[in-house]
């Protein structure tokens, strides 16, 4: 079985969780205000997610004999926590982007075990989308659909 397809794609994921460690440590360490209290962990928790990602799927690289990428993407840098929230948003979709692409991939090598292995990732990544969306929308959208569904 030919892998080089999924090692590559594999390798844009490391890039990617690499620029995550880089990215939403900065956050952590920038994020100022009232609002550091909550979001300063969060922010480096979401580091040290994309950290164990990175290890996993530098391990599974080397396993399926390839060379894990020791670079990263460019990071996007704000001290502006809202920038921040909508860049993590950006990021995590870029991510079960990738993640998608690369079970693609695995299905075509009928790697049933690769599948799996990325599917449990994507379920990180998605999570991701789903809170930082919660996040980033509007207080009270929520009551306000729930009121212009009782007016119609
Ligand atoms: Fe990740």
């Amino acid at each position: 079985m030919d892998y080089k397809k999924v090692i590559a794609k594999l390798n844009e994921a490391l890039r990617h969780e690499w620029t995550g460690v880089a990215q939403y440590s900065q956050a952590g360490f920038l994020v100022s205000g009232v609002w550091r209290e909550v979001y300063s962990e969060k922010f480096f928790d979401d580091a040290k997610e994309s950290f164990g990602h990175a290890k996993d799927v530098g391990e599974k690289i080397v396993a399926l004999g390839g060379v894990p990428t020791i670079e990263r993407n460019q990071v996007k840098q704000t001290d502006n926590l809202d920038e921040m929230l909508r860049n993590a948003l950006e990021f995590e979709q870029a991510a079960v982007k990738l993640y998608a692409d690369a079970i693609g991939l695995a299905e075509d090598a009928r790697d049933r075990a690769l599948v799996v292995f990325l599917e449990n990732i994507l379920e990180d990544e998605q999570e991701g989308v789903d809170e930082y969306s919660k996040i980033l929308r509007e207080p009270g959208a929520a009551a306000k659909k729930k009121s212009s569904t009782k007016a119609g």
